[in-house]
């Protein structure tokens, strides 16, 4: 498990405040989507409250055309407003989902707490089924808890 391995990674990136947080966060992006084999696509989405929407600041994949997404559309709309991580094994048993790609088969999105506040979300696309366990949402949320230090 390339868990342990990382988080020290993680780590240095977040600390180089010599560059922005959208270039941090495309290099933890980057990382985990070169490091874990079945993260195909990562993602961080920040929420705009007052629009009730997540707008895509950093990833590392494919280009997605979901660069805004309303709240309660789709997995990552639908954790926007549980405040809980949503892990899907296999995208086609949704009905609430919003296709990225055609070779996407499990997702799973954790959201970002800062100062107690659902404020964003990592994403993570894999196409792989049900590849996803719990060591993925801990140190998911081991991530999120290093960005929100940076926000
Ligand atoms: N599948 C997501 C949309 C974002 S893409 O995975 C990049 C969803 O259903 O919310």
């Amino acid at each position: 498990m390339p868990f342990d391995a990382l988080r020290p990674k993680v780590t240095t990136i977040l600390a180089n405040d010599s560059e922005s947080v959208e270039q941090r966060l495309t290099e933890v992006c980057e990382l985990l989507q070169a490091t874990i084999g079945y993260y195909d696509w990562v993602g961080f989405y920040f929420a705009n409250e007052a629009e009730r929407t997540l707008h895509l600041r950093a990833f590392a994949g494919e280009p997605t055309d979901h660069t805004v997404i309303p709240f309660g559309k789709g997995i990552c709309g639908q954790v926007a407003e549980s405040n809980q991580n949503f892990v899907v094994a296999d995208v086609k048993a949704q009905n609430n989902y919003i296709a990225c790609s055609m070779y996407v088969k499990a997702e799973i999105v954790i959201p970002l707490f800062k100062d107690g506040k659902n404020v964003g979300q990592i994403d993570i696309d894999s196409h792989m089924a049900d590849p996803f366990s719990p060591e993925d949402e801990r140190f998911l949320e081991w991530v999120n808890e290093q960005v929100a230090e940076i926000l």
